[in-house]
């Protein structure tokens, strides 16, 4: 085979046929994410599609000495790979743009959930308590959404709250023209002191790491709802548990926590969970917990594997490609 992808998922071994068939190409498909065991497997290949990997030193360095030269990820997000020891070994790398109405639409799902308490009613519901006890809700209609990360995403969920009559604004130090009649652009700490309910979609650089912490959550209103698709460590966990505990949070709902690697995209039912901060936010009724699940829809998966191999054989043939990030 000519390329090669790691971390393959069952669901996504179709889209690869699909797209090797359509292109020309066979594509050996390994469904361990690439790490330092099974790094030795890309002897020959210059390039290689993945997900689920942490591109540290270590690796990074293995995947240098097998003469491997590009790295074309499935994710939005680049985060996984230590930029400044790919850029000294002069690796590239690429990211997808798969469709942003994945995650945005179940940004504006959770939302929803967050301001209608949509957990505690089904939880009331499951067990026949049918009273209304505690579970009043807030229009998005008289509501301010605030965006920080306006982006693909972050535009996205914009144009997708702009028939609930709520007042949008945005954060994001690259203002975005065809946004400016739907959101208004603030800076971030005016975004905090005016939102109703404050939604992140921004990558994560290390530079932005607790971005939301102690000072950030005191500059919020009172009762405010929280929606995190983006990445765990923008938010300072222990911070956003003491705002849930003194009630500044009403509601949370989170699609990714801080150190929720381990955790997320495996099963850990019946096994106990050690990390204190997800044990501590899965103790609240008011916070809604989902596996790092928002991009998960079909027509994204596909768009995440095209995307990655176009990405992939652009590099191979031209040691370029569009969606290179590093
Ligand atoms: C991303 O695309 O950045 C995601 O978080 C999706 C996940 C499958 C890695």
């Amino acid at each position: 085979s000519d390329l090669i992808a790691f971390g393959v998922r069952p669901d996504e071994k179709t889209f690869f046929e699909q797209y090797g068939k359509e292109h020309g190409h066979t594509i050996r498909l390994i469904p361990q994410a690439l790490n330092r065991d099974n790094v030795g497997e890309l002897k020959g290949y210059e390039g290689v599609c993945a997900l689920e990997s942490i591109f540290d030193e270590a690796l990074l360095a293995d995947i240098h000495a097998n003469g491997t030269k590009y790295i074309a990820l499935r994710s939005v997000g680049y985060d996984s790979v230590d930029e400044n020891v790919a850029k000294q070994l002069g690796i590239k790398v690429s990211n997808s743009s798969y469709s942003p109405s994945s995650v945005a639409e179940f940004a504006v799902m959770l939302i929803l959930m967050t301001m209608r308490k949509a957990r505690q009613i089904t939880r009331h519901s499951d067990i026949q308590d049918f009273s209304l006890n505690g579970l009043d809700g807030h229009q998005l209609s008289n509501s301010t959404v605030g965006i920080i990360g306006a982006g693909n995403i972050g535009a996205t969920v914009a144009r997708c709250l702009s028939g609930f009559g709520c007042e949008i604004l945005a954060y994001d130090p690259y203002p975005n023209e065809s946004l400016k009649n739907l959101v208004e652009y603030v800076e971030l700490d005016e975004l905090l002191r005016r939102s109703d309910v404050i939604t992140l979609h921004t990558l994560y650089t290390g530079e932005n790491y607790h971005m939301l912490g102690e000072r950030e959550f005191n500059l919020m209103k009172n009762g405010v709802c929280l929606v995190n698709c983006a990445r765990g460590e923008l938010i300072d966990g222990h911070a956003l548990i003491d705002a849930l505990k003194s009630g500044k949070i009403m509601s949370a709902a989170l699609d990714v926590v801080e150190g929720d690697q381990p955790l997320f995209n495996s099963n850990w039912n019946n096994k106990p969970i050690q990390d204190e901060i997800m044990r501590s936010l899965r103790s609240f009724p008011n916070v809604t917990i989902t596996p790092h699940i928002a991009f998960y829809t079909a027509n994204a998966v596909k768009e995440m594997v095209d995307h990655a191999l176009d990405n992939l054989i652009e590099f191979m043939n031209t040691t370029e490609a569009t969606n290179r990030v590093i």
